[in-house]
């Protein structure tokens, strides 16, 4: 792993007492030393702040103050009985949004945090922001590694769960800028789980893990018990560290803690990032459509899972979680650790997928099959929901042909095709 990554260890510093009193033995000399070493801080927390070069951040001063502090307060009201107050992180991408909007409708508090980084166009997560504002749902502009604004938060509201979404997400994007997972799905992961641990009381962590833990694993349907040390991509492996990390921190600190391994979602006001989206997009244009092939020239299936059934699994996964055990950083007796598969168990081919949005869209796709490369991406996924149905009553209800559907009718609205108009598309 990259060096420049951490900062230099305490340790270090303290080994040689001698040249440290040298150095500080004049005060022009400790004066430069204080110079230095103000740099050396200063440096790293704006990387920390930029995490890596190529995703870009529309803030990085996150404003707090009294105005702040109201619409965070006014956003975290609960209204009903034994409701929660939920801090959602990552609330500007495509299941923040869906869930954030779910828990307000049923009366909970939501706060949400988001850095609007430019992964795909931000112009989507203003437009989702602006929709989350119109119920009331204030969403901070920080990123989850500025522990300063996490301590605010957490001193402002008792939160009483954190359902954590934000990630760096997508596997072949992982090639080119692979520090932005270890920045989001690592450190952020680490600083948002000291945050937790800290807190009194504590809240319970539902968190996002991905399908893509089963990597290399061709054992189907894939059940929770299954291996998960093969990862097919760095997305993969920064996702089942995470699986790892928080274990440890329900281990030493009582979190409770559970994560959910998604199974590909799609639906409206999804990621443009996905096969299902771009497509869409091509098609509608008439340009060219890639579709991969596994080996001997099978095809890729994945257990596509509407966004409707996913918030469903999300929302059971907060109802259902035990109570964190600790205060204040400290253990008081076991808290739970759970983890599960949200998929719909149905897998359906990528010829098939554009089939359906080729019907949808009244347009033929001009398809272009090529032999999958080898950058991250598995052949299949199937998910084995028994557990989830068990423990969260979670049963999915919406077939492919249904969820795409009501996903192009979103699309041909957003993007203006209803009305002749067409809005620019980020490519
Ligand atoms: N959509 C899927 O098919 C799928 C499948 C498996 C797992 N997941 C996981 O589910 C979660 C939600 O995925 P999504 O599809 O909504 O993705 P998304 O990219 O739409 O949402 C993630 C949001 O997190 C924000 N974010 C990223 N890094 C951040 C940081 N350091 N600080 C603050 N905000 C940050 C992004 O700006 C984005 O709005 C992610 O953890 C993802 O890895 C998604």
């Amino acid at each position: 792993m990259d060096e420049e990554l951490f900062p230099s260890t305490p340790g270090k510093i303290k080994s040689d007492r001698r040249t440290f009193h040298r150095c500080f033995a004049s005060t022009s000399t400790m004066f430069l030393w204080a110079l230095f070493l103000i740099a050396l801080t200063a440096s790293y927390l704006s990387f920390i702040a930029t995490g890596n070069h190529h995703i870009h951040h529309t803030s990085h001063r996150s404003v707090t103050g009294p105005h702040w502090e109201k619409r965070v307060v006014s956003s975290s009201q609960i209204h009903r009985k034994n409701g929660f107050s939920v801090l959602v992180t990552g609330a500007a991408g495509f299941v923040g949004t869906h869930v954030s909007l779910a828990l307000k409708k049923r009366g909970d508090g939501v706060v949400g945090i988001d850095n609007f980084n430019d992964y795909y166009d931000p112009a989507l997560k203003k437009a989702r922001r602006k929709m989350l504002e119109s119920k009331n749902i204030f969403i901070i502009n920080a990123d989850i590694n500025d522990q300063n604004v996490l301590a605010k938060l957490f001193e402002i509201v008792a939160f009483t769960h954190v359902m954590h979404l934000a990630a760096q997400a997508g596997v072949r994007y992982a090639m080119e800028n692979p520090k932005s997972y270890v920045h989001s799905n690592i450190a952020g992961l680490v600083t948002l789980l000291e945050q937790c641990k800290s807190a009194d009381p504590q809240p319970a962590v539902v968190w996002a893990s991905s399908s893509s833990v089963y990597g290399l694993n061709d054992k189907v349907p894939f059940s929770e018990s299954d291996r998960t040390d093969q990862p097919a991509s760095l997305y993969a492996a920064t996702k089942k560290a995470g699986e790892e990390i928080t274990h440890t921190y329900n281990h030493i600190y009582g979190l409770s803690i559970t994560g959910l391994r998604f199974f590909t979602v799609y639906g409206p006001w999804g990621r443009p990032d996905m096969a299902y989206f771009s497509f869409t997009k091509n098609i509608l244009k008439g340009k060219p459509i890639t579709v991969y092939r596994g080996k001997n020239g099978v095809d890729l299936a994945r257990d596509f899972t509407y966004i409707d059934d996913i918030v469903k699994g999300c929302v059971g996964s907060l109802d259902t979680a035990g109570k964190s055990t600790g205060s204040g950083g400290k253990k008081k007796g076991p808290a739970p650790y759970r983890i599960f598969n949200l998929g719909n168990t149905s897998p359906v081919t990528v010829p098939t997928l554009v089939s359906i949005l080729e019907k949808n869209l009244k347009m033929k796709a001009k398809k272009n099959v090529v032999d999958m490369p080898g950058n991250g991406d598995v052949p299949f996924t199937h998910a084995n929901i028994s557990l989830a149905q068990r423990e969260l009553g979670y049963k999915p209800t919406t077939d492919l042909p249904t969820g795409l559907r009501k996903f192009v009718k979103w699309y041909l609205w957003y993007y203006g095709y209803e009305q002749g108009k067409v809005k620019s598309v980020k490519s």
